[in-house]
Formats: structure tokens, sequence, C-alpha cells
């Protein structure tokens, strides 16, 4: 049997009609950028998440980017997350000369401790902005990670690019702090057909700078005010997406019944299942195992026609491009010691019943059980 860690056909089959005639519509309706259907997207998006306003840019990390600087960072500032993410995090802020802190993560959840936050803080008393990341679908510890910015002055956005849909106490990822970021890279659990992203706030200040940052710092017509760039999600993937955005309670429900299936279907094999932390709505953007034989593992599920990843393999703080930070090999230890040994299991809608439990089993088999 061959499982894909990813099947978007499978998982928008149901949809394809919709996405064929929403795809001539757009065609035919001689309007790409910036018109009536990124307008109406954004609307929905921000209904959706609970904030005031949404702005569609071309990629998760544009958003981040463009969050980041909205929230009036300037080169030299210093944020900080976490080292086990995507490396866009960190390289949307830095590549506009902003210089990137980590501190380290929670063993069980992979997400930001908030007490290794609160000693950086304590000691790094100009860090300006903290970007806690709802990694694999799972929320941060919001509530800690609020009162000890809040306590230190410090701003947070959210890069909730992994986590459309997900939830702390009740309130959606993207209303827990002063700004947020989505990615619509295909494999989200909400993605487009291309790349695209968006950025939500609640403050009209910070809405009003995002939408001139993305448009050449335009403020009206031929009117430049601030350095900006051209960011834009384009007309077409808008309007894919708000087909698709009905879609994603249930998709994500699809996504959770099969973590489900796998916490059964591990449970006694000598690997790491994923740990909810309490008030979270885990919406499973990947299906994270921990083994400590991980090489090994993963290509006896190749051999068997199973597809895994890693995310990550390397924590960003040993990536070369950050040397200048002056981190090293045990700066992290607990992100390091997770980047050795997690696998992502494929865990999309459409899986079936039977693909999880022969994953389960080859894996059993593996352990010789
Ligand atoms: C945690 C995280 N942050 C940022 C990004 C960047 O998003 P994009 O690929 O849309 O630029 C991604 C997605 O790849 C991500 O997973």
């Amino acid at each position: 049997m061959n499982v894909r860690i990813f099947d978007i056909e499978k998982d928008h089959a149901a949809i394809k009609a919709d996405l064929v005639r929403t795809f001539e519509k757009v065609l035919s309706s001689g309007e790409y950028i910036l018109g009536r259907e990124v307008k109406s997207f954004e609307e929905a998006f921000a209904a959706y998440v609970g904030t005031k306003y949404a702005v569609g840019v071309a990629s998760g990390t544009d958003a981040i980017k463009i969050g980041g600087l909205a929230l009036g960072l300037k080169e030299g500032d210093k944020f900080v997350t976490t080292p086990n993410t995507y490396i866009a995090t960190a390289m949307a802020l830095s590549e506009g000369g902003l210089v990137p802190r980590f501190c380290d993560i929670e063993e069980d959840s992979y997400n930001m401790d908030p007490g290794a936050l609160e000693e950086l803080l304590g000691k790094e008393k100009d860090i300006k902005l903290c970007v806690p990341v709802h990694l694999y679908g799972q929320p941060c510890r919001m509530d800690e990670i609020r009162d000890i910015c809040a306590r230190y002055g410090v701003r947070i956005m959210e890069d909730a690019c992994q986590a459309h849909g997900s939830r702390y106490r009740d309130r959606n990822v993207g209303t827990l702090s002063d700004a947020a970021a989505f990615s619509f890279y295909p494999t989200k659990n909400l993605g487009c057909y291309g790349d695209g992203g968006i950025v939500v706030t609640d403050s009209e200040n910070t809405f009003t700078r995002m939408l001139m940052l993305r448009a050449h710092g335009q403020s009206d017509r031929h009117v430049h005010d601030i350095q900006g760039f051209v960011s834009r999600l384009d007309e077409l993937q808008a309007a894919l997406l708000s087909v698709k955005l009905p879609h994603l309670d249930e998709w994500n429900e699809g996504r959770r019944r099969n973590a489900s299936l796998y916490d059964r279907g591990l449970e006694g094999l000598p690997v790491s299942r994923p740990v909810t932390i309490p008030h979270a709505f885990h919406v499973y953007h990947l299906y994270v195992i921990a083994a400590e034989d991980r090489e090994a593992l993963r290509a006896y599920l190749s051999d068997k026609g199973i597809t895994t990843l890693v995310h990550y393999p390397t924590p960003i703080h040993l990536q070369k491009v950050y040397s200048y930070l002056g981190y090293a090999e045990g700066s992290f230890p607990k992100a390091e010691k997770t980047s050795r040994q997690i696998i992502s299991l494929p865990v999309h809608p459409s899986l079936r019943e039977e693909e999880i439990a022969f994953i389960c089993r080859t894996i059993a088999e593996f352990y010789g059980r």
C-alpha cells in the first residue's frame, strides 16, 4: 500500500467542480489584482478568525514580514521565536534587518516554553516582539506568553501559518495577539494553488499600515508615504480560497479523527505521540511522533510505501545563515533533541482508516510487535 504524506487532489475531490467553475469565473472577469475576490475573501477570513481586519498578501512569509513591520518594528530591533520552526518565521523578519533571538521549547508540546521566554526577556531587555509559532496546528500556551510579554512590554505576533482553525480557550488563534500571520501554501490546512498568505489584526492603525506595506507604501493612488513592497494575494487564489474556507472545519475534524486513530493505534509502542496542552483545540496540520531510532524507522516505513517527512531536521539557530548570532550546538537542548527524533506521519483529511491501521501496524512490526 502506498501512502502519501499529503494528498491534495484527494482532499479536494468533492469540491473540484466548484473550483473549476470559480477558476473560469475569475478568468472571464478581467479583474486579477486587488479586486472583489480579494476583498470578499479578506472579509470572510477575518470573520472566520474573529478579527476586525485581514490583509491578503503573497505568502505566509510576507504575512510575517508585513505584520512585524506594521507593528512598528524597525531595522536592528530584536524579536524572539523558537528554533524548531520553519526558517520563514525568522527569515521573514531578519530579511528586513530585524535581529532574531531564540528561546527553547517544551519537550512535550514542541511549542514555546513560557519559562524559557521569561528567562530571555529578563536578560535581554531590548526585545520588542515575541513570535510564538502554533506548530503542527497546536496553539502555544498563550495565557502565560501574553502575561509575560505584558510584563516586559513586548508585543506579540502569532505565527499561525500551520494552525488555521486552531483554538485556545475557545478563541481562534489569530485573535490572541497584536497581529497574526497565516500561510496558504498548498499543503496547509487551508491552502491555495500557488503561494498566498494573510495577516490579521484588530487595530485599525496596524491594518492601515499593512495595506500600505503590501502596495508600495501607497496611502492613495500615486501617493507613497512609506517604504513598502509589492505583495498581494491575487484574485484567482482568493476566489479559490473562498470556495475552500467553508470546508475548513470539516477538514480539520477529519485531521482530528485521524489523529485519534493514530493515538489508539500507536499505544504501547516505543514512540512518543503528540501531547495536547490544556485548553487547546489542535488541528493537526501535522501528526508528529518522536522515536529514538528515527532514521531506521523512516527507512522501514519508506520501504513499505509510507512517505514521512521531518519538520524540521535542523533547528534554525544551527543554520549557517544565522551563525552571526553566536548560537551553537547545546544552546537549545530541547529543540535540538526534538529535531533528531521527530517524524511527521500522513494525517490529511482524506486518509483512510485502513491506511492509518497499516501505518500503525508497520511501526509495530518495526519494533518486533
Ligand atoms: C510555521 C511557518 N511559518 C511560516 C511559513 C511560511 O509560509 P509560506 O510558505 O506561505 O511563505 C510556514 C509555511 O511554510 C510555516 O509552516
